[in-house]
């Protein structure tokens, strides 16, 4: 594996292994990896020749200086993970090298999209993804792109964004890993005290109960959502952000549940903020 820090050698990589005729995986990442996303990394393995993993936690995504401090990282154990997956190179850049003094250039999906769920608490949030992920496009030029459906915002967002801007490069959504006991992985679970820990499976727990509500015939958008928002609020330390049912692609808000439908909670649980979804065709 060949571990590059520079845009200029990335690119010069890359241009090898196209001439090459050479297929290139890319699967974006912040880093503090788990099986999350060592899934997406295997994905991309197994339908490229080539697969690329960045870490990068970006700074233009957070809008609060202390979720960007306090956000987990151990590039060391990180450069072992994705070396044991064989990907062929690991790409670290810098702050100074994405954004360099006097960087001043945004690229936005407006909208429904990126206003609703997560971007109504994390104003900008979307705008820096967007952002962050064009340039690894461009730098990158992938065949494929990983993502996963843990962030089914994310997903929806960066495609249209793909759309809207004739990028090509397909987009490939890999299904959310979890826990034994439910709980979807994410790099923020490390940040959970013990007891948080445990009663941050009420997430998951309360989506499964309604998804079965549906599958046993319930339709109302409404009922799915208050019997959510009151499993979660029996739980002490659980402040909710959000909880919405809407379609899957456009995520606009639902009230009949049918077609392609996307239930998603968005939950503070002490110091971090859970997020979780599923999604189903009714
Ligand atoms: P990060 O949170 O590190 O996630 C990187 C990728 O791993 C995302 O596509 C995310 O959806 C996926 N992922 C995280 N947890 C997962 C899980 N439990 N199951 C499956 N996939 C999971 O998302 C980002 O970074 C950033 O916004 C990024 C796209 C890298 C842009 O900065």
């Amino acid at each position: 594996m060949k571990t590059i820090s520079h845009i200029n050698d990335l690119r010069a990589e890359i241009k090898k292994e196209k001439a090459k005729g050479n297929s290139i995986g890319l699967v974006p990442t912040m880093g503090f990896l788990h099986e999350g996303h060592l899934s997406l990394i295997r994905s991309a393995k197994k339908e490229n020749d080539i697969v690329v993993v960045s870490i990068f936690v970006n700074p233009t995504q957070f809008n609060k200086k202390d979720d960007l401090d306090s956000y987990p990282r151990d590039l060391n154990r990180d450069s072992k993970l994705v070396e044991a997956e064989d990907a062929d190179i690991l790409f670290i850049p810098s702050v100074e090298e994405m954004y360099p003094n006097g960087y001043s250039t945004y690229l936005e999906v407006e909208g429904l999209i990126t206003k609703q769920l997560c971007g109504k608490s994390r104003e900008g949030h979307f705008k820096g993804v967007t952002t962050i992920v064009s340039k690894l496009f461009n730098m990158v030029t992938p065949h494929r792109a990983y993502f996963g459906q843990k962030d089914a915002q994310q997903v929806a967002v960066i495609e249209k964004m793909v759309r809207d801007m004739n990028m090509d490069i397909e987009i490939v959504p890999c299904p959310i890993v979890r826990e034994a006991d439910g709980l979807a992985l994410s790099s923020r679970n490390a940040l959970l005290k013990e007891n948080e820990r445990k009663e941050a499976i009420i997430l998951s727990k309360s989506l499964f109960a309604a998804e079965k509500m549906i599958i046993d015939g319930e339709r109302l958008a409404s009922k799915i959502k208050s019997f959510i928002t009151e499993n979660i609020k029996t739980v002490k330390d659980a402040e909710i952000d959000y909880v919405e049912v809407v379609n899957g692609k456009t995520l606009e808000n639902i009230h009949i549940v049918e077609g392609d439908v996307l239930i998603a909670v968005a939950v503070k649980m002490g110091k971090p903020r859970l997020i979780d979804n599923i999604r189903l065709e009714v």
